[in-house]
């Protein structure tokens, strides 16, 4: 095979909108703070709603954007990070609520790098020949895991999930999603974690925004060298949404001033996995992003772990 390509997207957030001020009756801080610290003004809450049913919400959208049907689709993967059922995993559930009779399903989790992760994932299995077409999904209930008292973390995390059909390109067409640079940096597992049996997200917070302002601006260059692609190509840089300061931070370091650059944290806060395609999604909702053009992804959190490439905006 060739290759494969993004050939559409979906998205599902929670209808709660929670504001800065409403966080701030919880615990000691002030809109100013997020605002000025974090870049956030709100984020969206989940209700009921299950990992599975937001993955599934998000895919569903995705699915029916992309002109394939539900038979169509024989893989189906989901980055999550935040599953409370260990199993059966949230893609055996998304492809039984979708109706996707037989896929190879399965979860990664890599947290915060999730869905870079699954993307090049998937791009592999495409490639090798045992997929087609695909549903890649990163979906995340970070409220679930959230200390409500904690103020380091309760201002940041939020819910939502997003999704991409990813199929096979055709062998005269040029690849669609471009190869994944990948890591991890073990040693610093703890900067990021979600532990044991009554987990909530802890942080250190400026270990980990140290390491994403410094490490990580050349591996998102080196995304773009083995895609063939010159930064001042991009047409929009979706990076992970854990900062706006993070955000700004490596992409000036890319030197991209021609480049959209993804800050759906303002309006969605900081949903893990599900970051990328919610904010890629939307931009391409908006049409904000010319179909064809290149786009450079680029994931990292818990593990310490990251993973980006460029794709064809779909
Ligand atoms: O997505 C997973 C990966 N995670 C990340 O990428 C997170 C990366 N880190 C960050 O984004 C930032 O480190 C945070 C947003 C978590 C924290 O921002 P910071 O600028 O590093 O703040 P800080 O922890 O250094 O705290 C600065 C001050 C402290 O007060 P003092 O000691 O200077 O008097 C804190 O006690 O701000 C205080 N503070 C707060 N004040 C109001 C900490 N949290 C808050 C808060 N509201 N929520």
């Amino acid at each position: 095979m060739s290759g494969s390509r993004i050939l559409s997207l979906g998205h599902y957030q929670p209808s709660r909108v929670v504001t800065n001020d409403e966080i701030a009756q919880l615990v000691e801080t002030n809109d100013e703070w997020i605002r000025d610290r974090v870049g956030i003004v709100s984020r969206r809450i989940a209700g009921d709603e299950t990992v599975a049913d937001m993955a599934a919400a998000a895919a569903d959208k995705a699915l029916a954007n992309s002109g394939l049907t539900a038979a169509d689709i024989d893989l189906v993967v989901v980055a999550t990070c935040t599953s409370v059922d260990r199993s059966p995993n949230v893609a055996c559930r998304v492809a039984a609520k979708l109706g996707i009779a037989a896929p190879a399903a399965f979860d990664v989790n890599t947290a915060c790098s999730g869905f870079a992760y699954a993307l090049g994932t998937v791009d592999h299995a495409i490639r090798a020949g045992a997929a087609r077409n695909a549903i890649v999904i990163g979906a995340e209930k970070l409220s679930e895991f959230t200390d409500w008292t904690d103020r380091s973390t309760c201002i940041i995390f939020a819910d939502g999930a997003g999704a991409a059909v990813v199929t096979a390109a055709a062998e005269d067409e040029a690849p669609g999603i471009g190869p994944v640079v990948w890591g991890s940096v073990p040693e610093r597992g703890d900067a990021v974690r979600i532990e044991g049996w009554r987990p909530y997200v802890a942080q250190e917070g400026q270990t980990v925004f140290r390491w994403a302002t410094t490490a990580l601006a050349p591996l998102a260059l080196q995304a773009c060298e083995r895609a063939g692609v010159d930064p001042s190509e991009l047409a929009a840089f979706v990076p992970h949404q854990a900062n706006t300061r993070i955000i700004d931070g490596i992409a000036k370091r890319l030197n991209i001033p021609q480049a959209i650059i993804a800050k759906d944290i303002v309006e969605s806060g900081n949903t893990s996995a599900a970051s990328i395609p919610l904010a890629l999604s939307k931009l391409v909702e908006r049409r904000e992003v010319p179909s064809g053009a290149p786009v450079l992804l680029f994931g990292f959190g818990g593990g310490l772990t990251y993973a980006g490439q460029v794709i064809r905006c779909p």
